[in-house]
C-alpha cells in the first residue's frame, strides 16, 4: 500500500474496495472515539456502501457510539419523496441509519420536498454552522470532478444551494433509477465553501471510471472547472483511491 504524503494531502492507494471502506471507516471510529460529540458530513452514492457496512461492523462490536454524534448529509434530490427508494434520505436509513444508535432527531438532510427550496438551503446552512460546524466529512467525486452535487463551474465559496444536475451526472446515476430521463433534474447540495469549512476530508474513489477524475485531481491546477481541485487548498484530507 503505497502512501504519498504531502503537507496537507494524505494520497493512499488501496487495493481493493475492501480495504477502501476499512481504512475509511477506521477513521471515522477514531473521530467517534476522540470525540463523542462529533458532527459527521456523510454521503451517499456506490463508493461508501462497502464504508457504511464497515462502519456498522465496527459499531455492533461496541467500541464507540453515535448517541453524542450528529450527522449531515451532503446533499438530496428535489422532487423526490423521502420515502422513494431513490431518495438519498432511504439510502442512508438503508445504508446506516437503521443500524446504528444516531438519534433520528440528529440526523440531517436537505429537505427535497420542500416548497420553499431558497428557505430550505439557508436553514440547511445554518444548522450546520449552529451544530458548530462539521469534523470530518466524507466525499465521492463525480467523473466531471463534482464533490457533493457542485458540478463544474460551481463558485468555490458557495454555501448550501440548489443545482441543476449536469448531464454525465444524470447518466451516472442512471443506474438508480428506471431510465436516465427519471433522473430528477435538480438537487439541493451543500456548497464547495460548506464543504471546506469541515475540519478533516475523506474522499474515497475506486474503480476503472475513478481513474481519469483521480488522475486530475493529482495533476492539475485548482479550477473551478474540476470543482474537488479546491480540496487541496485544504489543510486535512485524506484521499483513499483504487482500482
Ligand atoms: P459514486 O458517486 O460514489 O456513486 O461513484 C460519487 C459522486 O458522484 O460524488
Amino acid at each position: 500500500m503505497p502512501v504519498i504524503t504531502s503537507k496537507q494531502f494524505r494520497w493512499i492507494e488501496v487495493e481493493n474496495y475492501g480495504e477502501m471502506s476499512r481504512l475509511a471507516a477506521a477513521i471515522f471510529e477514531q473521530q467517534l472515539l476522540s470525540k463523542p460529540n462529533s458532527v459527521l458530513g456523510l454521503a451517499t452514492g456506490s463508493s461508501p456502501i462497502g464504508f457504511y457496512e464497515a462502519l456498522v461492523a465496527r459499531f455492533k462490536h461496541g467500541n464507540f457510539s453515535f448517541q453524542e454524534a450528529q450527522s449531515f448529509n451532503l446533499d438530496e434530490y428535489v422532487g423526490v419523496a423521502e420515502a422513494n427508494e431513490t431518495s438519498y434520505h432511504s439510502y442512508m436509513e438503508r445504508h446506516l441509519f437503521s443500524h446504528i444508535d444516531l438519534p433520528v432527531a440528529k440526523r440531517h438532510l436537505p429537505i427535497g420536498m420542500t416548497k420553499n427550496i431558497h428557505a430550505e438551503c439557508e436553514r440547511y446552512e445554518q444548522a450546520i454552522i449552529q451544530s458548530g460546524g462539521i469534523d470530518l466529512q466524507l466525499l465521492g467525486i463525480g467523473v466531471n470532478g463534482h464533490i457533493g452535487f457542485n458540478e463544474p463551474g460551481t463558485s468555490f465559496t458557495s454555501k448550501t444551494h440548489v443545482v441543476e444536475l449536469a448531464e454525465a451526472t444524470r447518466e451516472e446515476n442512471a443506474k438508480y433509477f428506471l431510465s436516465k430521463e427519471t433522473v430528477p433534474t435538480h438537487a439541493i447540495t451543500m456548497g464547495i465553501e460548506t464543504i471546506m469549512n469541515a475540519n478533516q476530508i475523506v474522499l474515497l474513489a475506486f474503480g476503472d471510471h475513478k481513474t481519469e477524475a483521480i488522475k486530475r485531481l493529482r495533476f492539475e491546477g485548482i479550477s473551478e472547472n474540476f470543482p474537488a481541485s479546491i480540496l487541496k487548498e485544504h489543510p486535512h484530507v485524506t484521499v483513499l483511491f483504487g482500482k
